[in-house]
């Protein structure tokens, strides 16, 4: 029998129970890939376990318990101590990053986190391993599998979306406390782990600028069937000519876009870059055993002894006023030169529309655009005037578009 990995278990909750029980399952598997047997040495949760005890037995420590404190502080003390450590936890590794990435290197052990960026999806390595030494232009995907499956839910069945949340809490794929799922601060700390490794800059979560899917109305995902789209909660990070950009937002994408098929509480990531053209992998983005199994290909490599290289250059400054295509809702009187006005408003500002669907009368009134790109302080500049009309009878909604392909 091969030499046991002695691991200790910070945390054995959802993902944590699927590890032990996936270890148990393919020990064998993972003593003849790596030469040696995983052996869980010691478990810590809130009622169970002593952290100087467990760090002292073991060889690689995986923290599975979540947010950033205490899991920081344990983290750090186990790279201090000499000990590789595997997380899954995207709020640590993207608020905490410098510090754990410097802890790491001057303790030469590794630090690995397949897991906390679309699950099961093997971005991570592929980014930092098999990309390492490409050029990166663009990363970008859904990495947040809860607003997906709600996205997915009110497209198939027009619900709204309090009602295609609750679904989604009822069938767990979304927690009890969706909060930063919704307003996109889940994908925003994915997105910034993402940007770093690919930009080799360090990326905080102050420099994602992101929103959520919580203001998203049935009839937006209806008129965009219309147009052809189809809508997702988007993260993008792209290398300009003067610094980068993380954003996450909601996006209606053209019906042949490779991400447009990505339904239910699946992930997919793309990347981009001259010598790769573009790669795209999709996946389950969650779920305790598909969590624990990108856990345990972590080990896996720890036990190996692949390391990836982590060069962190000088951070690159970020550009703020980016160029989308638009799509806008407004909620008009029902009176003749509405869209004349409107029209008027974007020309002056030098806005093209692409296309204009006019529906309903009276106190249905509306006008639905879907404009060129532009930039967006331009199309803000747009939206101040119009919101300022007395032809509106509510607040303008406005949605980003990927418009390559679709105009
Ligand atoms: N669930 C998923 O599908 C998924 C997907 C991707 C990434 N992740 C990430 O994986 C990590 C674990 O998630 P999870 O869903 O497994 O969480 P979970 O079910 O809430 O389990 C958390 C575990 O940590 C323990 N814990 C919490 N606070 C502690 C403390 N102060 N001291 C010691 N132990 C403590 C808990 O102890 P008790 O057992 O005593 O409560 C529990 O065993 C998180 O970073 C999460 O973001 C999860």
């Amino acid at each position: 029998m091969s030499e046991p990995v002695r691991i200790g278990l910070l945390g054995r909750g959802t993902v944590g129970a699927a590890l032990a029980q996936l270890i148990e399952e393919r020990e064998g598997a993972f003593a003849a890939a790596t030469g040696r047997r995983p052996e869980i040495v010691g478990v810590l949760r809130r009622t169970e376990g002593e952290f100087d005890e467990i760090l002292e037995r073991s060889e690689i420590v995986v923290e599975l318990i979540g947010g950033t404190d205490p899991a920081r502080e344990y983290v750090l003390r186990a790279l201090r101590a000499g000990r590789p450590v595997v997380s899954a936890n995207k709020q640590l590794i993207a608020q905490h990053g410098d510090e754990l990435f410097d802890a790491a290197s001057q303790a030469g052990v590794q630090l690995r986190f397949e897991a906390a960026v679309a699950g099961v999806i093997p971005v991570i390595r592929v980014i930092q391993e098999s990309l390492g030494a490409t050029e990166t232009a663009k990363v970008f995907g859904i990495v947040n599998g809860t607003t997906n499956y709600i996205l997915t839910e009110m497209a198939r069945t027009g619900a709204s979306f309090d009602d295609a949340l609750a679904q989604a809490q009822q069938l767990g794929y979304a927690e009890a406390d969706p909060g930063e799922d919704v307003n996109g601060a889940d994908a925003a700390a994915k997105m910034a782990i993402l940007a770093r490794l690919a930009f080799h800059t360090p990326v905080g979560l102050d420099d994602v600028v992101y929103e959520g899917i919580e203001g998203i109305q049935p009839d937006d995902i209806a008129y965009a069937k219309e147009f052809g789209l189809s809508l997702k909660l988007l993260g993008v990070a792209e290398r300009h000519q003067n610094g980068i950009s993380v954003r996450v937002f909601p996006c209606f994408l053209y019906r042949g876009h490779p991400l447009a098929p990505v339904e239910g509480p699946f992930n997919a990531v793309m990347v981009e870059g001259p010598s790769i053209t573009e790669i795209t992998m999709s996946g389950p983005g969650a779920g305790g055993i598909e969590t624990a199994s990108a856990v345990l290909g972590d080990l896996a490599s720890i036990v190996s002894g692949t390391a990836p290289v982590h060069a962190i250059g000088e951070p690159l400054p970020v550009v703020r006023d980016l160029s989308f295509a638009f799509y806008l809702h407004l909620e008009v009187a029902d009176q003749p030169g509405v869209l004349a006005t409107i029209a008027e408003v974007l020309g002056r500002n030098e806005i093209s529309v692409h296309s204009v669907v006019q529906r309903g009368l009276g106190d249905d009134a509306r006008l639905v655009m879907v404009m060129h790109e532009t930039l967006e302080s331009r199309f803000a500049a747009a939206l101040e005037e119009i919101s300022g009309l007395d032809i509106l009878r509510s607040s303008p909604r406005v949605i980003r578009v990927i418009e390559e392909e679709f105009v």
